[in-house]
């Protein structure tokens, strides 16, 4: 059967071509161990990582490329940030549209560090949240279960000017909204390489402003400073315990090349195109309830809920009769189903990304009417 996918919100698919001969390039020719021998292969390495590092710098605007670190993914990122750098006791802002790779991490230090949480539902609230104790506020730049988009630079820019670090979480948004973390006074910025970036799974950064502190929580080889007990302080090596993913790091590049020939605006346009139109044809279906965005920005993810049907049943129904793929559930954010009222059932989330087409979003729309019609 034909499918279709709209779950891009999870991980894209498919990627560039040039994504995959990447991998393949990468297992076969870059297959020494880079930084752990001085021999001429994992020289090459190195330098094809150190390649990737300064295109990641660039990309986002990070000044100096050494800051950049190549974590397994956001989830490690995150843990990375929220642990060795917000401050025992501090006040921390958050918001309801967390994904539990922020949740559980700020929960943690909630419990065992004595940091107190405010939670806000967009970054128009963020003023009134601050008190004189806020050390840190961590937000999500693009909700992964009703596309609400925060806006990162106001968010950067109230920080700035209250001494406060500003952890950004750009999973969702990294290779579909252009992130600078000067322009946008970002202090630390966590993302995962498989969404719109295009990588392969198992690949993430985070990315500090320089004189950003934090304490390294795991610990380990680096190829370098070997006789030192302690981890090393440098960067990138404090962040990069343990042999790198360079099959990951170089799809990464690969994912950004694609994403800087295509033009992130045109990325961004196109998608917006999709959902918009998805969100017109909802609008004609009866049965059907939409969770858009809480700002005046919509992301390409959405969800709905259908009348008398389940959220998992919609979406085994779709999969199974008609090759529509979407994930059910609560899309491992749970705070945000209480912010939109479905924390008893979930939602069916539609994600878009640039391989979606109107042709595709016709058909869904399509479907959903006809399911709508047979309850
Ligand atoms: C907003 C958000 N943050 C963090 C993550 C975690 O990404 P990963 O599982 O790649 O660590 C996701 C993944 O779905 C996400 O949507």
């Amino acid at each position: 059967m034909k499918t279709y996918y709209f779950d891009n919100s999870a991980t894209s698919s498919p990627k560039p071509e040039a994504v995959y001969s990447s991998v393949g390039i990468a297992v076969r020719e870059y297959s020494a161990n880079p930084g752990r021998a001085g021999h001429r292969k994992a020289l090459e390495v190195a330098r094809k990582i150190y390649e990737v590092r300064e295109k990641i710098a660039n990309f986002f605007g990070v000044r100096n490329s050494l800051n950049v670190a190549f974590t397994a993914n956001a989830t490690e990122s995150l843990n990375f940030a929220i642990k060795g750098a917000i401050p025992e006791g501090a006040h921390v802002v958050t918001t309801n549209f967390e994904h539990n790779s922020v949740l559980r991490p700020l929960y943690y230090m909630r419990d065992e560090k004595d940091i107190k949480l405010t939670f806000i539902n967009t970054y128009l609230d963020l003023e009134k949240a601050i008190t004189p104790e806020t050390k840190a506020v961590v937000m999500n730049h693009i909700s992964n279960v009703n596309g609400t988009i925060q806006k990162i630079k106001e968010v950067g820019d109230i920080c700035k000017k209250n001494g406060i670090l500003f952890i950004l979480d750009a999973s969702q948004s990294a290779g579909y909204i252009d992130i600078n973390m000067e322009r946008d006074n970002i202090d630390i910025l966590c993302l995962t390489g498989h969404k719109s970036l295009f990588g392969i799974q198992g690949i993430g950064v985070i990315a500090l402003r320089e004189g950003i502190k934090i304490e390294p929580i795991l610990e380990g080889g680096t190829g370098s400073f070997s006789k030192l007990q302690r981890q090393p302080k440098e960067m990138p090596e404090m962040l990069e315990a343990g042999t790198l993913n360079t099959p990951g790091i170089i799809s990464l590049g690969a994912g950004v090349d694609f994403i800087q020939e295509i033009g992130i605006e045109n990325i961004k346009k196109h998608e917006d195109g999709l959902v918009l139109k998805f969100l017109e044809g909802l609008e004609q279906l009866e049965k059907v309830k939409v969770y858009k965005s809480f700002t005046e920005n919509q992301a390409p993810v959405i969800s709905i809920n259908m009348d008398g049907v389940d959220s998992g049943d919609l979406s085994s129904i779709l999969d199974e009769e008609f090759g529509i793929l979407v994930r059910p559930g609560y899309h491992c954010a749970p705070l945000a189903h209480e912010a939109i009222g479905t924390y008893e059932t979930g939602t069916v989330r539609f994600s878009f990304g640039f391989f979606n087409t109107e042709d595709e979003v016709d058909y869904l729309l399509q479907t959903l009417k006809n399911i709508a019609l047979q309850i």
